[in-house]
C-alpha cells in the first residue's frame, strides 16, 4: 500500500521519553511511501540516536540550526518548503510553547515558524504539565492557528503517575496523518488538467518544444485528485508519474493532439485548469525525410495551433476556466489582459526566472479572477497547488450557491 507516495514529511521529534516510538513511526511512514525528513531537537537526541533515525528514513538527520555542513545541504527554509506537512511527534510541553510563541532559537521551531505547510503535533509530557493552565492555554493557541493535534492518551506513565499525556502509538498517528492529505472538498466534480510541453515536428527527428517539465500540473492533479475530483490530466511529453492512481492519464505529443483529447473528454467537465505550455506555432509542413544542411539560412514556415484553453472557454455550458500566464515582465498586467482576451474565468500568472517556473520545484503565483486577486509566496509546486485548488473549491463553490439561490451567475 502506497497512499503517502509522494508526500514530504518533515518529522520533528523532541525531548520525550516517547522518541523511542518515532523509529517506528518513521518505519511505517515510509512503508506507506513517504519521503521523510527528520529533524531533533538537542534533547530529543539523549532519548534516540540520529544515526537510527537516518538508517529508518534513509536520509541525514538535521539537529542544529547553525550547522553549515547541513545549511549548504538543506537549509531550514528549503526543508520549510519542501514539507508537504510537518508532523512533530513526540511534541514536548516545551516545543509547544516555543511554537506558541513563535520562536526560531532552534531549528525545528524556526522551521515551523518558516513553513505555509500544515502543522500536526502529536503531545508527550507528564499528566500534570499537560493539565497546567500554561499548556492548556497554549494548546488553545495552537487549536486556533489550524495546527493539528493527535492525542495525547490517557494511562499509566513513565514517571509513574497517570493521567493524560502519553503519545498515542505510532498507528494511531498513521491513522489521524492520512486524512490531513485528503478531502471531499471536490467530490463529484470531473476535472480536466493540461500539463507538461507539447513537441511540434519539424521532420522525423527534429521539433519545435520549450522547458516545461509539467511538474505544476501534476502537483495539481495530484491535489485536485486528493480533494476528491475525478481527474483527466492530458500530457505532453514528460518523465514524471501522476500519482494517485485514480487520475486518468492521456498521453499526447503535440498541441492539435492535446486539444483533440481535452475535447473529446469535455462532457460533463466541471473545472478545466490549462496548465500545460502548448506551442503556439507548428511548422506548417512536416518533412518526411530528414531536412539536409545545404545553406547558410533556412526558412520554416510555422502555422498556429488551436487555443485549447479559449476553445473550451467558449463552449457553451463550459467549464470554470483556469488559464496560466508565464511571463517575464509586468507579470499582473499581461496576466489580466490575457484573462479577458482568453474569455476564462481566472488566470494563474507566474514569473518565469532563477527560482521559480520552468523545470523548477518552486514557483511563486499571482492568481487572479474578474473581481480579485491572490498572491502566493515563493513555495513548492506541491503547496502551491493545493492552495490554487483550494482557491477554485472555494470560487466553484460560491457559483454552486449563487446558481442554486437564483442570486447570480459568474
Ligand atoms: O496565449 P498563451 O500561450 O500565453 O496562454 C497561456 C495559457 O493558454 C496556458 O494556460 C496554456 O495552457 C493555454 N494555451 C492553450 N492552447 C494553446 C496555447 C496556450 O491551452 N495553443
Amino acid at each position: 500500500m502506497n497512499t503517502l507516495y509522494n508526500k514530504h514529511i518533515l518529522l520533528g521529534i523532541t525531548g520525550s521519553i516517547a522518541a523511542y516510538k518515532s523509529a517506528e513511526l518513521t518505519r511505517r511512514l515510509k512503508e506507506l511511501g513517504a519521503d521523510i525528513r527528520v529533524v531533533m531537537t538537542t534533547s530529543a537526541t539523549r532519548f534516540i540516536t540520529p544515526l537510527t533515525l537516518q538508517a529508518l528514513s534513509g536520509h541525514p538527520v538535521n539537529t542544529d540550526l547553525l550547522d553549515t555542513d547541513a545549511e549548504a545541504a538543506m537549509g531550514h527554509i528549503e526543508l520549510a518548503r519542501w514539507a508537504d506537512l510537518i508532523l512533530v511527534a513526540p511534541a514536548s510541553a516545551d516545543f509547544l510553547a516555543r511554537l506558541t510563541a513563535g520562536r526560531a532559537n532552534d531549528l525545528l521551531s524556526a522551521i515551523c515558524l518558516a513553513s505555509y505547510s500544515p502543522i500536526a503535533v502529536a503531545p508527550a509530557m507528564n499528566q500534570g504539565m499537560w493539565e497546567n493552565k500554561a499548556t492548556q492555554d497554549n494548546i488553545n493557541t495552537l487549536q486556533q492557528r489550524d495546527i493539528h493535534f493527535m492525542g495525547p492518551g490517557h494511562g499509566s506513565q513513565a514517571c509513574g503517575e497517570t493521567g493524560a499525556g502519553r503519545m498515542i502509538e505510532p498507528e494511531q498517528i498513521i491513522a489521524r496523518t492520512l486524512p490531513l492529505f485528503t478531502s471531499g472538498a471536490l467530490s463529484g466534480k470531473k476535472i480536466i488538467i493540461t500539463a507538461g510541453p507539447t513537441r511540434e515536428a519539424i521532420d522525423p527527428v527534429r521539433y519545435i518544444s520549450n522547458h516545461s517539465s509539467g511538474k505544476m500540473g501534476f502537483a495539481i492533479a495530484e491535489a485536485a485528485a486528493n480533494a476528491g475530483a475525478d481527474v483527466t490530466l492530458v500530457c505532453g511529453p514528460t518523465q514524471l508519474t501522476a500519482y494517485p492512481d485514480s487520475i486518468q492519464r492521456i498521453d499526447v505529443i503535440t498541441a492539435s493532439q492535446m486539444y483533440q483529447s481535452v475535447m473529446d473528454n469535455l462532457s460533463d467537465c466541471d473545472i478545466f485548469i490549462a496548465s500545460a505550455a502548448v506551442a503556439d506555432y507548428r511548422p506548417g509542413l512536416q518533412a518526411v525525410n530528414k531536412i539536409k544542411k545545404q545553406h547558410d539560412e533556412m526558412q520554416l514556415r510555422l502555422v498556429k495551433t488551436p487555443d485549447i484553453l479559449a476553445s473550451v472557454a467558449s463552449q457553451t455550458d463550459a467549464p470554470y476556466t483556469v488559464g496560466f500566464a508565464a511571463e517575464t515582465e509586468n507579470v499582473l498586467e499581461y496576466a489580466r489582459k490575457k484573462r479577458q482576451k482568453k474569455g476564462i474565468d481566472m488566470i494563474v500568472a507566474n514569473k518565469v526566472g532563477p527560482t521559480s517556473g520552468f523545470n523548477q520545484d518552486n514557483n511563486e503565483l499571482d492568481v487572479i479572477w474578474q473581481e480579485g486577486h491572490i498572491h502566493l509566496n515563493l513555495n513548492s509546486k506541491k503547496t502551491l497547488a493545493r492552495d490554487l485548488i483550494q482557491i477554485i473549491t472555494e470560487k466553484i463553490n460560491a457559483i454552486d450557491t449563487t446558481q442554486n439561490t437564483g442570486l447570480k451567475t459568474r
